[in-house]
């Protein structure tokens, strides 16, 4: 295989992410409009705002989502036939040939935070990544609502354009502050889809864990943000304008981009269950932002210790 050129993947990648802005500020998604993802689908069809009355879902999937995938694909495997394409809209479960693999790989989220593009709230976003034997190498995410473009190359560093001005690089602090422990920390963390089981009881219990008092046992942090958007998640943690992000549920192509962006910012990135490996399309995710090693390091144990004997537990 030629020697692959990721300066040019990640080229290719900002004129994407920046025709799939336009195609999002165009579109007026609406419930009409969108559905439920894959795994809420009803087994019959009827009319999508009855659907929704029908079997409520928090996973909404737009006609733009399916739109912008269509033609992020059709662009890269059109310079690139020969790399593997995983996209959200067209993975199937279980299917071999949407799994990761150690091919080179375009992992994508057409419309990552679907929910908050519905309600017209601005934190949505395209998040494009790109992976070689599973090691993310290249990632961008765009949120065409405020022009934020956030860009990675793996061992080239990872910068944030803000409005088409200056590119920063990151994290935006150019000395971090130290890392101590969760009580001085932003943590951003998401319900996800989900809302029945061990996964929601977890989440419930280590979000109210986080919270409360330390009279109360908790780790009372400054605060949690529910941002609705993985890869943005990993962006500011990246930027450093949050400490740490946990999250269980979301995929591959939610994270891919924002671990490479994260990881040339410093950062971090370990399970979401203690002591387990973290892998891309492991879908369990702790993301630290960078800071002095030790910080880093005990943060992780801190975090892992409220979580407690709990786990999150996906299928794939
Ligand atoms: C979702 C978002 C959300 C996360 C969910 C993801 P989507 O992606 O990243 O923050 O909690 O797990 O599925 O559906 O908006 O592309």
């Amino acid at each position: 295989m030629a020697e692959i050129n990721l300066q040019e993947i990640h080229d290719l990648f900002i004129d994407v992410a920046h025709e799939a802005g336009r195609m999002m500020l165009t579109a007026t998604p609406s419930h009409l409009s969108s559905g439920t993802k894959k795994n809420c689908l009803p087994p019959f069809s009827p009319p999508l705002l009855l659907q929704l009355t029908l079997f409520p879902a928090a996973d909404l999937v737009t006609e733009t989502d399916r739109a912008v995938e269509k033609m992020v694909s059709t662009r890269l495997l059109s310079s690139y036939p020969t790399y593997s394409f995983i996209g959200e809209e067209t993975f199937v479960p279980g299917d071999p040939t949407t799994a990761l693999s150690d091919a080179p790989t375009f992992i994508v989220d057409p419309v990552d935070g679907t929910t908050n593009f519905v309600h017209a709230f601005p934190a949505f976003c395209i998040s494009l990544g790109f992976t070689v034997n599973k090691v993310p190498s290249v990632g961008v995410i765009y949120n065409p609502f405020l022009d934020e473009l956030y860009t990675g190359i793996k061992g080239k560093g990872s910068f944030v354009t803000r409005k088409g001005g200056v590119k920063e690089q990151l994290p935006l602090r150019k000395e971090p502050e130290p890392l101590v422990d969760l009580s001085t920390c932003l943590i951003g963390a998401e319900w996800g889809s989900d809302r029945t089981g061990v996964n929601f009881d977890l989440k419930s219990k280590v979000f109210r864990k986080l919270a409360a008092s330390k009279d109360e046992g908790g780790a009372m942090v400054h605060s949690l943000r529910c941002v609705g958007s993985a890869a943005l998640n990993l962006a500011y943690v990246a930027a450093g304008q949050q400490d740490v992000f946990w999250e269980g549920g979301c995929w591959a192509w939610d994270v891919a981009a924002g671990w490479c962006i994260l990881v040339e910012a410093g950062g971090i990135m370990v399970s979401g269950n203690p002591g387990e490996e973290v892998t891309v399309d492991g879908r369990k995710y702790l993301a630290v932002r960078g800071a002095n090693r030790e910080g880093q390091k005990a943060i992780v144990e801190e975090f892992w210790k409220v979580i407690g004997d709990g786990k999150l537990v996906y299928g794939s």
